[in-house]
């Protein structure tokens, strides 16, 4: 049937004249596709037959012949006269092998014969078509982690022994999941994204790298904060929120809950205390969102805006205090304080209240470790007694206990008087009894008085003594 293709218009003709029939003359691939791996040695098996009574003079290999020009015998062409080695015989065997087959070698090969007669000439058709494949790598360009995933390594033309197939991720060898010419990742993981190329044992054909990109959710998202440990008012603070995510993620930055900016880096230039809080950002892709754990800025500053706040009246009587207290904003708060009396050079006071007892202006100082502000100051009065008033409380107690005594004095006379008076009278009305007994009274005339007076008690007498007590104790007072 080959025949019918290919033969020559001279062995058409030839035929007829002979009437040979077209089976005495043929060429027989046993493989009329080839498909070998470059660098190969490729063997062509060939078997040919011809009428009897000829005899082979020429059989030879040639590659894409062309119509009407006898064609050239490879053993002889320079590109593969090194790589042919005839195997074949005279009689039925035509088998060659042509070694180190490179993408050159992509023809279509024939095998020809001459024999000794005029119309022994015979071009084997349909020939061996000798492909030489690349590989590829098929893999999706895409995946999403947790997918399964099949790499296949495919040659472009199917080759004629199974070969074996060698796996790189980045250039390492793998070794799990590979089944025949397929690559199975199942599920893929992140860390299986890379740079995949398979190759056939034993041959450099190796396919183009595929990159495996593996798409996730942002997962691991993290704020840091440049800069010192401890953040002043003032300084310029950079808070930049870093995710693992693939795509690359979106980012929303929050401060509480509150939205403040969408670029990776969230930069606060001259930060105040107003920017104290807590900041979180959140990545999001098409997989997926997630926040970071929020960080806290705690801006610190010295203490400003120190007053000093008065509990009660600023206005207190002598003897009495007043109880300043130092009020200041500060971060850390402040927990060192001095207080000053105005014109006084040292501290009259330490502690965050401080009790003033004298008259003045007060301030205080409220320190932290970045420093320490004064507060205005405040004035305490001390209202005394006036000092008239203390001298004419002493001079109205000296003329009191003065005249007191006086009067106490005098009132005591005039009893002495009315008791002589009394006795006297007493003493003449009972004149027409005279009595012994009564003539003794007589010479101590107060005394009975004084003794029959013990049941019932002189009022004078007994105002007298209180008012004496009153006068010790006013004196003490006075
Ligand atoms: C060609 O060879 C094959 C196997 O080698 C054989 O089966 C077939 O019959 C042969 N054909 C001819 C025309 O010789
Ligand atoms: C042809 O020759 C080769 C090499 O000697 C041999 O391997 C092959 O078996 C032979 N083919 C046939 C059909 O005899
Ligand atoms: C992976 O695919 C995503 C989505 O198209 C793309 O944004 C990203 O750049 C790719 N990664 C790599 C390393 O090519
Ligand atoms: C944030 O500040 C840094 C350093 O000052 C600067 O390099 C960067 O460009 C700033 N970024 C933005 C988004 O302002
Ligand atoms: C505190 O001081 C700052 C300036 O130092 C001022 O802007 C702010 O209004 C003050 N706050 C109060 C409550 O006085
Ligand atoms: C004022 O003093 C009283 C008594 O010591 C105390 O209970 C009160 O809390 C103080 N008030 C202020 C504002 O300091
Ligand atoms: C409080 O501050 C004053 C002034 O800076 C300093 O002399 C003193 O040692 C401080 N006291 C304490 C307990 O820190
Ligand atoms: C403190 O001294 C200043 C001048 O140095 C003076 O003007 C002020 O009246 C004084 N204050 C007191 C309470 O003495």
């Amino acid at each position: 049937m080959s025949v019918k293709m290919a033969r020559p218009l001279s062995l058409i003709f030839l035929h007829m004249i002979h009437r040979v029939s077209a089976a005495d003359w043929a060429v027989n691939y046993s493989f009329p596709h080839i498909c070998a791996l470059k660098d190969s040695s490729v063997i062509m098996s060939c078997t040919y037959t011809y009428p009897t009574g000829h005899q082979i003079r020429k059989a030879y290999w040639t590659k894409d012949p062309v119509k009407a020009v006898e064609p050239t015998d490879l053993s002889v062409d320079p590109e593969y006269s090194q790589r042919l080695q005839y195997l074949g015989d005279e009689q039925q065997n035509c088998t060659v092998r042509l070694s180190h087959v490179t993408e050159k070698d992509e023809h279509k090969y024939y095998f020809r014969f001459n024999t000794d007669k005029i119309e022994g000439r015979w071009l084997g058709s349909p020939g061996v078509t000798l492909n030489i494949p690349d590989i590829q790598l098929e893999s999706p360009e895409r995946v999403k982690e947790g997918d399964s995933v099949r790499l296949t390594c495919r040659s472009s033309c199917e080759l004629t022994d199974t070969p074996t197939f060698i796996w790189y991720r980045n250039s390492h060898t793998l070794t799990e999941g590979t089944i025949g010419d397929k690559l199975i990742l199942n599920p893929v993981r992140r860390e299986d994204a890379g740079r995949y190329r398979c190759a056939v044992h034993g041959h450099t054909l190796t396919s183009p790298e595929v990159y495996l990109n593996v798409t996730y959710p942002p997962k691991s998202v993290s704020v840091s904060i440049s800069g010192s440990a401890v953040i002043m008012s003032g300084d310029s603070v950079t808070l930049s929120c870093s995710s693992d995510s693939n795509p690359p993620a979106e980012i929303h930055w929050f401060k509480g809950k509150t939205y403040i900016g969408s670029e990776r880096i969230f930069n606060i230039s001259k930060i105040s205390s107003d920017d104290s809080g807590e900041y979180k950002c959140k990545t999001r892709n098409d997989h997926g969102g997630k926040y970071s754990y929020p960080v806290t800025l705690d801006v610190q500053y010295p203490p400003r805006n120190v007053s000093v706040s008065i509990n009660g009246s600023a206005v207190i009587m002598s003897g009495d205090s007043v109880s300043l207290m130092c009020i200041s904003d500060s971060n850390p708060p402040a927990l060192n304080f001095s207080w000053f009396k105005e014109n006084q050079s040292s501290a009259v006071g330490s502690g965050q209240s401080f009790s003033a007892v004298q008259s003045g202006r007060f301030y205080c100082e409220a320190h932290n470790p970045h420093g320490a502000q004064r507060s205005d100051a405040v004035t305490v009065t001390v209202k005394g007694r006036p000092l008239i008033l203390h001298i004419s409380i002493g001079v109205g107690c000296g003329a009191a206990v003065v005249i007191m005594m006086l009067l106490i004095w005098m009132q005591k006379r005039n009893d002495t008087v009315e008791l002589q008076n009394q006795s006297r009278l007493h003493h003449e009305s009972s004149n027409k009894f005279t009595d012994p007994v009564y003539e003794n009274v007589k010479t101590n005339p107060s005394r009975p008085h004084h003794d029959s007076g013990d049941d019932m008690t002189d009022p004078v007498y007994e105002n007298v003594e209180i008012s004496e007590a009153d006068l010790i104790r006013s004196a003490v007072h006075c």
